[in-house]
């Protein structure tokens, strides 16, 4: 079959998703497992949000309402923009495969930091974009070394603030940096997936300013902070225009009914928005407190993960967390070795990682 794929596909190194908790639990025989590899958010989602699913359910015999209506007139109040301004996605990574079938055709530029979110290569990589990367410096995105590759061919720059795999982000400073190098013909392209664990810190831009200034499309989710990964939800933000060329990419009921109700409801709960900030505050600071006294190094992260280094194979180690019932990410596709990313569960969660942790190593 593969003579029958494209070039491009081949090259493309499948995206490995973890194991399913109950899978684990069978195959090694464990009572218990705990799954902190998907930054997700360790709480369920809100119970109004949860009660709107299951009314939504009485109609799924019809399909979704392809437009998003309701999602997004909420979103627009909540944003202060218009719903003209507003992408609903199948997740936000759907708003990636949207910009890259929209914009970008076979053998134009993007921009994509390395290492940092898998999709954005892999999905450039099916479009059959040429990708020049800018490396990381200091496990940090390097915004010079981006703007120092901008071309007349560059179209899409991607920008993952904060960033995954790393939990950094770019400041206010270095984003208007960059912003003022985007030329005409040029799309920032910036994730804010993680956003709401970013916002209150100092110095993290606030981006939604400069959409009317450049092209540039913003794109924020519901599988993080409102807890509802398990229903693919995200939205995406831009000038008029813009949106309009990503709608002409889009199927037209790409955003399932039950998830269009649920983010609404999900959006109106400020008490539960407000829990899963504290509870990865503090869950953030009792690990970085055990790392630090067990001279784990870690790189200190706004958002609800944390990446830290193991003197040891970090594939081991992973592998006896594994077996100790604890599922985390190890980050050799990443090109990180040694290094494993860890979500901030619940406190029973974090004490039982640690304990594992500390179990593991030699
Ligand atoms: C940087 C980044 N962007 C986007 C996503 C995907 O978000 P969604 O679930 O809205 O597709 C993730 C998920 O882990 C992420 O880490």
């Amino acid at each position: 079959m593969k003579n029958l794929a494209r070039k491009n596909i081949l090259k493309i190194k499948p995206y490995i998703p973890g194991k399913p908790i109950e899978e684990l639990k069978r195959e090694l025989g464990l009572e218990e497992a705990i799954k902190l590899a998907s930054n997700e958010n360790a709480f369920p989602p809100s119970r109004d949000a949860i009660r709107a699913a299951e009314k939504s359910l009485r109609s799924i015999n019809r399909y979704p309402d392809g437009g998003c209506f309701y999602l997004k007139k909420a979103l627009a109040g909540r944003l202060k923009v218009k719903p003209e301004n507003i992408i609903v996605g199948n997740g936000s990574d759907e708003i990636i495969v949207l910009a890259l079938r929209a914009f970008v055709k076979p053998l134009d530029e993007v921009i994509i930091a390395k290492p940092t979110f898998l999709i954005y290569e892999i999905a450039s990589k099916v479009h059959d974009a040429k990708i020049k990367f800018a490396p990381l410096k200091d496990l940090r995105y390097d915004v010079k070394k981006i703007a120092s590759l901008i071309s007349k061919k560059t179209k899409l720059i991607f920008i993952a603030n904060p960033d995954n795999p790393t939990g950094t982000y770019i400041t206010k400073d270095e984003m208007e940096f960059l912003i003022s190098r985007i030329p005409k013909n040029t799309i920032l392209f910036i994730d804010e997936a993680y956003f709401e664990f970013a916002e209150d810190v100092k110095d993290y831009p606030k981006t939604k300013k400069y959409l009317e200034k450049k092209n540039i499309i913003i794109t924020r989710s519901f599988s993080k902070i409102y807890s509802l990964a398990g229903l693919r939800v995200g939205y995406g933000m831009a000038r008029e225009g813009i949106i309009d060329c990503l709608n002409r990419a889009r199927e037209p009921f790409n955003v399932n009914s039950v998830a269009q109700a649920a983010a609404v409801a999900a959006l109106s709960d400020a008490k539960h928005v407000e829990k899963t900030k504290k509870l990865v505050e503090n869950g953030k600071r009792f690990l970085c407190e055990k790392l630090d006294s067990m001279g784990i190094g870690y790189v200190p992260s706004v958002t609800n993960f944390l990446l830290f280094k193991v003197n040891k194979d970090g594939k081991k180690i992973y592998r006896k967390l594994l077996r100790r019932g604890v599922i985390v990410r190890e980050m050799s596709a990443w090109k990180l070795d040694n290094c494993i990313r860890v979500t901030v569960g619940t406190m029973p969660e974090n004490k039982k990682f640690i304990k594992a942790l500390k179990e593991s190593l030699p």
